[in-house]
């Protein structure tokens, strides 16, 4: 279920919708700063399509963070190194550019696996985070704020995030939709492998030690089990345009 109303130190805004007190100096004037949007949750939630219509629509820049640590575990891969290893990841991230994934099929199964692995690594994670928030800070093409989603970006990358969500649906839900996005190209694979591997990353992402995934105590929180791509982004939006129109106060 969405949960709209939420609480500011006891106070609502007028949509009902959280400001976070730490974004409270964005919110002053009109957004002297970027406006910044965090979206986090756990694997094939709806995040990233989420983050993507909020982009669009808002036109503000996008940044896939998984897209980095997925980065990192296909360039690994690609090198017949181990994912577990922690110099040899370090060391991949550290050189890691967008450039050099171009072109490359991140997507994969395999790859999800191992950037699990990889974003595991404190070494890892410490090498990626200049570059998130360097984009959050410094949108490219002059966009006015930007729109990021991961694990950890309203507990850790961006703690100052405008507006929150934690993207939910339930395990079956996820898995039916990564498994249509997977399938076409793997036509051995079922629906169950890939509940297993969505199970096993998630537990990964929120046992680990360093910025594990959990939602932000002032993020949204957004079930999609139910909701259409559509009515999750109108959700998402009346939120959204609730803190806008609070700033503009
Ligand atoms: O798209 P999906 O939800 O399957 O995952 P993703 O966002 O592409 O992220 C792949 C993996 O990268 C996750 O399972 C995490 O282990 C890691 N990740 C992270 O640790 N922190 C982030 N901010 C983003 C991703």
């Amino acid at each position: 279920m969405v949960r709209f109303a939420l609480v500011f130190k006891g106070r609502r805004s007028s949509a009902g919708a959280l400001v976070s007190p730490r974004a409270m100096p964005q919110m002053r004037g009109v957004m002297s700063e970027p406006l910044i949007i965090a979206l986090d949750g756990p694997a094939a939630s709806g995040k990233g399509t989420l983050a993507r219509a909020i982009a669009r629509h808002y036109g503000l820049a996008y940044l896939d963070t998984g897209s980095l640590y997925r980065g990192v575990a296909y360039l690994l891969l690609r090198a017949g190194e181990d994912p577990s290893d922690a110099a040899a990841a370090e060391a991949a991230a550290r050189r890691f550019s967008l450039e050099a994934i171009e072109g490359a099929d991140i997507r994969t199964r395999e790859v999800g696996a191992a950037a699990s692995v990889v974003a595991a690594q404190p070494a890892v994670r410490q090498a990626l985070l200049d570059f998130q928030r360097d984009f959050a800070r410094r949108p490219p093409k002059g966009a006015k704020g930007a729109v990021l989603d991961g694990r950890d970006i309203g507990t850790v990358v961006c703690p100052d995030a405008a507006v929150k969500f934690f993207v939910v649906a339930s395990p079956e839900v996820r898995a039916h939709r990564r498994f249509l996005e997977l399938e076409p190209g793997r036509p051995d694979l079922s629906e169950t492998e890939v509940l297993a591997d969505l199970k096993e990353r998630d537990a990964r992402d929120a046992a680990r030690a360093d910025a594990p995934m959990v939602r932000a105590e002032d993020a949204e929180l957004l079930d999609t089990t139910h909701l259409t791509i559509e009515a999750a982004f109108a959700a998402a939006r009346r939120v959204i345009d609730g803190v806008l129109r609070r700033c503009e106060d």
